[in-house]
């Protein structure tokens, strides 16, 4: 084979990139800066630098689509918020390495994952796909989950930089956030990604911040991922979001997608020309994309362009283990597990049980390699003597959803009934699916649809040994929950979904799940309630710090199920916790070792959390600056034998006592007006103003609230940290 000059030289054991940048054309470089279809990036045919191949999602490797749908059949492990009550990095580092080999099966190179936009309001209708309301929960499941993919040779691409916390309006609202606010929430999980997990790619939202285009934000790309976090990878749009030409150029985003090119390519090759941009910043584009491909070694050899996707077993036990170890249970009167020797009569009710809600809408949807029958599997575990019944008791999607509009509504009801009167034990399966959360459009209500709970109520009438199912993507209102003989969250589960309920309801998988995210009691006491979706093309973020438990516990508002909670069916000690100092000078760490022991009577886990309360924590005049309730900095999840004690060590770096201040310069200039009067009958607060942006500790007396969730504290310990009135170093990492 006669190589072309160029593909010789990529033969050749790896000219320098920059080289090979150097030998293309203006046009060459340009057209690298746009996709080459939708799924492809467009590679330099004659210097035999290949198209290299991407593929959503999250819970699965879509592949090559037709219609919005794969075309070939994906491993499908649990959404994201099932991941995020999983609580474990090192499981979803396993997940998401079955996500990775999965697109290498079909032929992509960069996997469109993770999502790690936050959950702000619990309607947004991509919640399901992002891991947490916590910055810290959603930052280290997101590292886990890129070490996961990177480690195969994939390069993960962390979204959607930043403020996507809504489907409203996507592609013009700007989110109106402050910079505290950002850097403290919203940013964390990407400069975790970028800092601590090495991410390759970012990919930046439809959205305005503050008024910019993400994909038009110099200060946001150039200045915060790469000047501050040092970002070597490439910044690449969400799809068709590109805004300009060259202003995204001189911001730093590096590649359009997809195909046809409405920014870059021949537009930015012309703004070249034009001397609009600058062609050594196009040179540095085409740089960053091929040496970061050249990392993954996706430049030699060609792509398999056919998929040959694999159904492994292993997958399939991953997959089932992992939603196993998300499934929440809420609440249990004692009736869970199920002894299977002794059920005999189950009645299997509601729309979910027929079939459950596995996966979200929109890109992250896949074809699954099967789909599995929770009343075929139900009946296969509980053998021949048992007998399954299945009613659905009312009918999802019924255009209007009232009961004029499902003739047979009333009898559907009845069945279930009736069904539930003869059952010594009924399950009562309910929640969404993926047409009513999805990407593209939020929910209108937190109320579960289809009149579920018309269903849940009658089905408690009949029976009180009622077990029910929530089998949503995200937090739905549940009033009847404390009429419940037990209540259990399964979240969209993934494809193994049937087999780990199962596995959980007859007690051979411990409920390993933790609540990732608030349960309120009603909308209005969430935390953006009035400020969702947005209106005038604006969504203000107006509750600022307080994302989730901080505002419901900053307010001390009751929720349903706090941030953090969960069951297990044994129980837990958690001992006195011991610090390796009382007092933490400025820049050093602090190690927190807590002793736990599984005091009941069968293995379970148990997530141990650690939150901080700083000093003046949820106080408007601190002398400091504003600070939450609590913050959570550290967790780890323990799996213990009945009797058994571990001691779970939780390390605190400075970052996590440190807030981020922006600064205000301009105040010297502002004090030297003088006030015209003064009416002080008590003497002036000291009020900070700095003059330097950055993360900053406060010296006091910090709370260490250690626990199983934000409401559930075992311990309070104190600790002294030592403070300055100078930033930390910014090379100090999160952690
Ligand atoms: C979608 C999503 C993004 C996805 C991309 C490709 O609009 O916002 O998450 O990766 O387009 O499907």
């Amino acid at each position: 084979m006669v190589f072309s000059e160029g593909t010789r030289m990529l033969a050749e054991s790896g000219p320098s990139i920059d080289d090979l940048v150097a030998s293309m054309t203006l046009e060459e470089k340009c057209a690298l800066t746009v996709g080459g279809d939708n799924w492809h990036t467009a590679g330099v045919p004659r210097l035999g630098i290949p198209a290299v191949k991407m593929t959503d999602g999250p819970n699965g490797a879509r592949g090559e689509t037709a219609g919005g749908l794969s075309v070939t059949p994906s491993v499908c492990i649990p959404s994201a918020t099932a991941l995020g009550a999983t609580w474990d990095p090192e499981l979803v580092r396993q997940a998401s390495a079955a996500m990775a080999n999965q697109a290498l099966e079909k032929g992509a190179r960069v996997l469109l994952a993770p999502t790690v936009n936050l959950h702000r309001h619990p309607l947004w209708g991509r919640n399901f796909e992002a891991f947490s309301e916590d910055p810290l929960l959603t930052a280290k499941l997101a590292v886990g989950y890129i070490r996961g993919v990177q480690d195969l040779g994939v390069i993960a691409t962390v979204k959607h930089l930043v403020g996507n916390e809504a489907e409203f309006e996507r592609n013009t609202v700007t989110s109106e956030i402050d910079e505290r606010s950002l850097r403290e929430l919203y940013l964390l999980p990407f400069e975790y990604a970028v800092r601590v997990a090495g991410v390759l790619t970012v990919m930046t939202s439809y959205n305005r911040v503050n008024g910019e285009f993400a994909s038009d934000d110099r200060g946001l790309l150039d200045g915060i991922l790469r000047g501050e976090w040092g970002f070597e990878g490439f910044v690449m749009t969400d799809w068709r979001a590109i805004i300009t030409t060259g202003k995204a150029a001189l911001a730093g985003l590096d590649l359009e997608m997809p195909a046809p090119p409405r920014g870059f390519g021949p537009a930015l090759e012309a703004a070249v020309r034009s001397g609009e941009v600058p062609e050594d910043v196009v040179d540095a584009k085409a740089i960053r994309m091929l040496r970061t491909f050249d990392r993954v070694n996706a430049l030699h050899g060609s792509q398999a362009e056919d998929e040959q996707p694999s159904d492994r077993a292993e997958d399939r036990a991953l997959a089932r283990r992992a939603a196993a170890e998300g499934i929440v249970l809420l609440a249990n009167d004692g009736m869970l597990p199920l002894d299977a020797s002794r059920v005999r009569r189950v009645a299997l009710i509601g729309p979910n049980a027929a079939r459950l809600a596995i996966m979200g809408g929109g890109s992250a949807r896949v074809v699954p390699h099967y789909c599995l029958s929770l009343p075929d599997v139900l009946a296969d575990r509980l053998g021949a003597a048992a007998a399954v019944r299945l009613a659905t008791g009312t009918d999802p999607h019924v255009p209007g959803g009232s009961v004029e509009d499902e003739p047979d509504a009333t009898a559907r009801l009845d069945e279930a009934v009736e069904a539930a009167r003869w059952a010594d034990t009924a399950i009562v399966v309910v929640g969404t699916d993926d047409l009513v959360e999805s990407e593209g459009y939020d929910r209108d209500s937190m109320a579960l649809p289809w009149r579920q709970d018309e269903l849940v109520r009658a089905v408690l009438e009949a029976n009180p040994r009622t077990v029910v199912v929530v089998n949503s993507g995200a937090v739905v209102d549940l009033p009847w929950t404390d009429r419940a003989a037990a209540v259990l969250q399964t979240w969209f589960g993934g494809q193994e979904l049937a087999n780990a309920l199962a596995d959980v309801i007859l007690g051979e998988a411990d409920p390993g799940g933790r609540l990732p995210t608030s349960w309120p009691l009603r909308i209005e006491h969430s935390p953006a309630f009035g400020n969702f979706p947005g209106e005038n093309s604006a969504v203000r973020y107006g509750e600022g710090l307080l994302v989730g438990y901080r505002w419901y516990e900053t307010r001390h508002l009751p929720v349903r199920f706090p941030f953090g909670h969960g069951l297990s069916y044994t129980t837990f000690d958690i001992g006195e916790p011991a610090l390796s100092a009382t007092y933490v000078p400025l820049g050093e760490r602090l190690r927190v070792s807590v002793p736990v022991t599984n005091t009941g009577s069968r293995r379970g886990s148990e997530v141990i959390q650690l939150y901080i309360a700083p000093p003046g924590a949820g106080q408007m005049h601190a002398e400091w600056r504003f600070r939450p309730a609590k913050e959570l900095k550290a967790f780890a999840k323990v799996r213990l034998d009945p009797d058994q004690t571990t001691t779970v060590t939780l390390e605190l770096g400075p970052r996590a006592f440190a807030h981020y201040d922006s600064a205000d310069p301009g105040w010297p200039a502002l004090s030297a007006r003088k006030p015209g009067y003064v009416f002080l009958h008590r003497p002036p607060r000291p009020v900070l103003h700095r003059a330097c942006a950055g993360w900053y500790v406060a010296e006091g007396d910090y709370e260490l609230h250690i626990g199983r969730s934000s409401a559930d504290i075992a311990h309070i310990v104190t600790v002294r940290v030592d403070g300055g009135d100078q930033p930390l170093d910014p090379a100090i990492l999160p952690d």
